[in-house]
């Protein structure tokens, strides 16, 4: 469980700086009545999937790892009307939540849901010349991140922000012995992001309602 400090302090800041929102609650309630799992970024985090959509000037956003859209409604609420948002979803049960919840937030004209296998949907988006993403936020099976990574680079620009969540499982990625396949996924994410030609990133620990976890920051840099 979540260290009781962190928790106090998260509800401590998230009461001066994030407003109670309905819409937001509602996506969590019916996350947790579908039996899906507790496991949409916390607010705060959410908050910065906003502020980030915002300070990039976003009009194309890219998600791997839909869930119920909690994620997506924050990253729809820092964008200008026109952006888009594709966000790549493998349970049809989840995108169906997800549909329901960014309707109600009002961004049902703004995200397209894909179904499918994010190892499928990424290269079939590829193919299809829609431009390159401004901003994505990589949150799937930590197993694909390196993939997942890869695929992003593709859709990307220079200057395209690319985020990952959960890259510390509470420490588990210092064990480069580690045979969890989320850790050595993760681990061979951060392996690329560091080694990629142009690309400058960093990553951050978070503490909190969602305990001991870290978020990746990368900007895609010049490659040629
Ligand atoms: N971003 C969401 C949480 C995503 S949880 C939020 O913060 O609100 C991870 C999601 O990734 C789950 O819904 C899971 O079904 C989906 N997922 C797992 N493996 C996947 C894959 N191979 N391709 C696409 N989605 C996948
Ligand atoms: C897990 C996945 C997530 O995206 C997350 O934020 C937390 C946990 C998981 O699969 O354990
Ligand atoms: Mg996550």
């Amino acid at each position: 469980m979540a260290n009781d400090t962190y928790t106090a302090v998260d509800d401590y800041l998230n009461g001066l700086l994030i407003p109670p929102d309905r819409v937001l609650s509602e996506a969590l309630a019916d996350v947790a009545k579908a039996g899906m799992p507790a496991i949409s970024v916390a607010p705060n985090q959410g908050r910065l999937l906003e502020l980030l959509a915002r300070m990039t000037g976003a009009r194309r956003v890219l998600e791997i790892g839909t869930l119920g859209g909690y994620s997506t409604i924050w990253l729809c609420r820092g964008l200008s009307p026109g952006a888009e948002v594709v966000t790549l979803e493998a349970e049809e049960r989840h995108a169906a939540v997800a549909r329901v919840n960014l309707a109600r937030a009002g961004f049902a004209d703004m995200v397209e849901v894909r179904v499918g296998l994010a190892r499928d949907t990424l290269p079939a988006l590829h193919e299809e010349a829609g431009g390159p993403f401004d901003l994505i936020f990589i949150d799937a099976d930590k197993v694909g991140y390196p993939d997942y990574l890869a695929w992003s680079i593709r859709l990307s620009r220079p200057g395209t922000v690319i985020v990952a969540d959960n890259v510390v499982r509470k420490g588990a990625v210092t064990d480069p012995e580690s045979l969890d396949p989320d850790v050595v996924g993760v681990r061979r994410m951060l392996d690329l992001m560091g080694s990629e030609p142009g690309m400058v990133a960093t990553a951050i620990q978070t503490v909190g309602q969602k305990g001991h976890d870290g978020l990746a920051i990368a900007i895609v840099g010049k490659t040629d």
